[in-house]
């Protein structure tokens, strides 16, 4: 069995990397990844220690894919994954990368007969809808109320919820990505897997103000660098959840070794309910663990794409195979830390 990871040097494709190389030692790994995201390249000697091999390259170009050897299963996990890198940056480069990218992917899916199993996001679902929602304000945070819509209940959003309307550059790339996924099942006969995913944070993610906030919000803390609340009249009160990259690993695990439980569906994959935090409460962890209290700025203002609430209903993936988030938000927060602290000179450069 040959797997390979697109944007395997990646948080996300360098953790499942690694995961995979432990849970099946005899599986060939490769990752495929043109090392744009910064800190990137500190995963390759990792990887390369533990007989992953990597291949340099963009999946822009279809010719990357004549570099690697046959493989029957595609982890796509390439992105520009920044929902600002659309809406503040270059909406044109995001677009092309996550988008012609993904088709690449799967036309060298089709050639090689493989799997793919596809990192999508929540931000398929249109802002403005999530945002609708009718919600209290609490001492903390903002909280959800009941209402009859479609996808929406107290456990949160799921797969059945409205998809249309605006989802920033991103997460339009994004969708448009899963649309075509579709065609290639269909007329092509491709084998996918897409799992929706919510925030997911952990030790190895190179957090920046516009993504990976609880490692840029652990790494502020940790060195002692001014932060801000951005938003909804800079409360701090906005609300996600947040999933372990473990808990993903353990998910696609399972999806690599009962493919036909999950296949040709997609799937709500987030850290749920039990692991909601509003920016306020992740301060709070960060303060008891580092033990460092430092200045949060307000800035009114939303940014187009905010969102008040979100987090997964993931019952559709739990009654699939029983799989549910372990790891809770002191723990990712507690694993951010020591990574921090353990590799405090490597990373210095990368988070701040
Ligand atoms: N991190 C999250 O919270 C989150 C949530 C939902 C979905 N996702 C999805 O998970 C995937 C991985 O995200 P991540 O958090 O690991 O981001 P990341 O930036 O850490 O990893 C993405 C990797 O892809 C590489 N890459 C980007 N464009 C490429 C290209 N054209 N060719 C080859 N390599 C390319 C980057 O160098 C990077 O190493 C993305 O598809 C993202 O949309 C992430």
């Amino acid at each position: 069995m040959h797997i390979l990871i697109t944007g395997g040097c990646g948080f996300v494709g360098s953790h499942l990397c690694r995961a995979l190389k432990t849970r099946f030692p005899g599986y060939k790994i490769t990752a495929l990844d043109n090392l744009v995201r910064k800190g990137a390249e500190l995963n390759v000697p990792l990887l390369q220690s533990m007989d992953i091999e990597i291949v340099q390259g963009d999946i822009r170009s279809r010719e990357i894919f004549a570099k690697v050897n046959s493989f029957d299963v595609m982890i796509d996990a390439a992105a520009e994954p920044s929902v600002l890198a659309g809406t503040q940056g270059d909406h044109r480069y995001l677009i092309d990368n996550n988008f012609n990218g993904t088709l690449n992917c799967l036309d060298a899916c089709t050639q090689n007969k493989a799997r793919l199993i596809f990192i999508s996001t929540s931000r398929v679902y249109p802002y403005a809808s999530v945002n609708k929602l009718p919600f209290v304000e609490e001492t903390t945070r903002y909280t959800f109320t009941p209402s009859a819509v479609e996808g929406y209940s107290e456990k949160g959003i799921a797969e059945s919820f409205d998809t249309h309307g605006a989802k920033t550059f991103y997460g339009a790339s994004k969708f448009a990505s899963e649309v075509l996924i579709e065609e290639y099942r269909t007329a092509l006969g491709l084998e996918a897997i897409i799992n929706r995913c919510g925030i997911i944070a952990g030790p190895g993610q190179m957090g920046k103000v516009d993504q990976g906030v609880a490692v840029y919000w652990a790494a502020a803390h940790f060195w002692k660098k001014p932060l801000a609340y951005f938003g909804f009249n800079g409360s701090g009160k906005q609300v996600r959840d947040f999933l372990h990259i473990k808990d993903l690993a353990a998910l696609i695990i399972r999806q690599i070794e009962d493919p036909y439980l999950f296949k040709d569906a997609y799937y709500q994959v987030g850290g749920g309910l039990r692991n909601t935090q509003s920016l306020l409460e992740l301060t709070d962890i960060c303060q008891r663990i580092s033990q460092h209290k430092i200045p949060v700025g307000t800035r009114l203002e939303n940014r187009s794409g905010d969102i008040r609430i979100y987090y997964s209903d993931n019952d559709l993936i739990e009654g699939r195979c029983g799989w549910k988030p372990t790891l809770g938000p002191e723990e990712i927060l507690s694993d951010i830390f020591n990574w921090i602290h353990r590799e405090e000179d490597k990373l210095r450069n990368v988070l701040i």
